[in-house]
């Protein structure tokens, strides 16, 4: 599917409720399966990644009812799961192959889990060595792609003290999952703050799990506690109104209910630093804080991105390049290598879409440049790269183009936003 998209003439404006978190999403299908009884997951997200999750957990004897916008969930038990009837085709989503490894590390049956091109040519090896130093049998392919297979096994997992060397929260997010089926206490420590969804939803789980800085230790064989979740909105599908209300002119937006975990906000902060009018209201919760978001538009100009800032804004990346293109002088964003492994090379995708709206962006060492400045872009025909970060932050630049532009194979919107395209036309009047 291809989407036409014309410039956004008159600002973009009104309000708009953007789709649940799809990181706390998996996160609570996980967990609330392998607590001791039943969790309503309130307002989950129906993209096609959670389901895969949701799949996942079905085919292991996990009993999951949906009602209006929830999800009942019949926890088993840690240990409960049943051993799934073939493989768990988990399609695009990377966050269900790491995090659900350390679950099924832990297990007395074994499994394969395999994925969609894109999944299928992501590395496995940061979660695979982890697991390994617990005890785990876990093989991948060609040492560190997918299939991963795991093989079930007896006693518990060894407890252990890692150090990451990539501030990933999935793979965090993997060994404090295994670390539930460990002997003991586990560690992790990550050179920079990830995201913190699982530590906040286990400790509400009430696990026995204590963070000090950047290291988590959990003590393992201990049953979670079932609990009623509520979502919030994702902040990373509402980056693409942040962006948009920012660079497109007469915008006034407001984003109600998106999630504002400070290990996500890292959008908004480089954007206010860059000059953005964003204004956080009502802000409320207590697992995770969510509130409204209002954005006007602004003039913006050039910033430097931290290394450190990237994980907690790793998803906006892509949409904060369409922002530093449009704003007045320089942007440095350091530390972009991860980009290169996420659902498309990320940098490359862009690289390529911004060369046919004539802008050039270049990198220095592990730094992405980009010399701002542009009012308007050429119209063109952009594309997806099967990866639905790309297709929407193409959606953004089409807004301010100088006609109407094409962005092409749309369908991977649907893993983290079926609907993107009816609310941005929605605010666009
Ligand atoms: C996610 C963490 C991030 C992010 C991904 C979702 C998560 O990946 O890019 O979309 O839910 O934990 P990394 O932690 O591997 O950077």
């Amino acid at each position: 599917m291809d989407w036409k998209i014309k410039k956004a003439a008159g600002g973009l404006k009104g309000e708009l409720t953007v789709p649940p978190d799809k990181s706390i999403s998996h996160r609570a299908v996980m967990f609330a399966a392998i607590s001791g009884g039943s969790c309503r997951v309130r307002n989950f997200l129906f993209s096609e990644d959670c389901m895969r999750t949701l799949e996942a957990f079905r085919a292991m004897g996990v009993n999951i009812e949906k009602e209006d916008d929830s999800v009942i969930i019949h926890g088993r038990g840690l240990k409960g799961l049943k051993e799934p009837p073939g493989e768990l085709y988990l399609g695009n989503s990377g966050t269900t192959m790491r995090i659900i490894s350390g679950i099924l590390a832990g297990q007395s049956f074994s499994t394969r889990l395999t994925g969609d091109e894109s999944l299928s040519k992501r590395p496995m090896l940061r979660i695979k060595d982890p697991l390994l130093e617990m005890g785990a049998d876990i093989d991948t392919f060609n040492g560190n792609f997918p299939p991963v297979s795991i093989r079930g096994r007896k006693g518990p997992l060894k407890a252990i003290d890692y150090k990451t060397s990539v501030a990933s929260a999935q793979v965090k997010s993997c060994i404090l999952a295994a670390g539930l089926y460990a002997d003991g206490q586990t560690s992790i420590t990550e050179p920079f703050q990830s995201r913190d969804h699982t530590e906040r939803m286990l400790e509400y789980f009430s696990a026995d799990i204590e963070r000090e800085g950047l290291t988590t230790r959990i003590k393992g064989l201990k049953e979670l506690a079932p609990k009623d979740i509520r979502v919030p909105g994702d902040i990373s599908s509402a980056a693409y109104f942040i962006v948009g209300g920012s660079i497109v002119k007469g915008s006034d937006l407001v984003i109600k209910n998106a999630g504002l975990n400070s290990t996500r906000r890292g959008l908004i902060t480089v954007l206010e630093r860059m000059g953005a009018d964003i204004e956080l209201l009502d802000v409320r919760g207590d697992v995770e804080p969510a509130g409204d978001i209002r954005v006007r538009s602004s003039d913006l100009k050039g910033t430097v991105v931290e290394a450190e800032e990237i994980p907690l804004l790793i998803d906006e990346v892509p949409v904060l390049m369409i922002a530093a293109v449009m704003a007045e002088g320089r942007t440095e964003i350091k530390g972009i290598s991860e980009l290169k492994v996420k659902e498309s090379d990320r940098i490359k995708s862009m690289r390529d879409n911004f060369l046919k709206l004539d802008v050039d962006i270049h990198e220095e060492g592990n730094s992405l440049v980009i010399y701002g400045g542009v009012k308007v872009f050429s119209p063109a025909s952009l594309k997806s790269f099967g990866d639905h970060r790309i297709a929407m932050s193409m959606a953004v630049a089409a807004l301010v183009s100088g006609g109407d532009c094409s962005v092409c194979d749309t369908e991977c919107v649907d893993t983290s936003y079926p609907g993107f395209l009816a609310d941005l036309e929605k605010v666009m009047g």
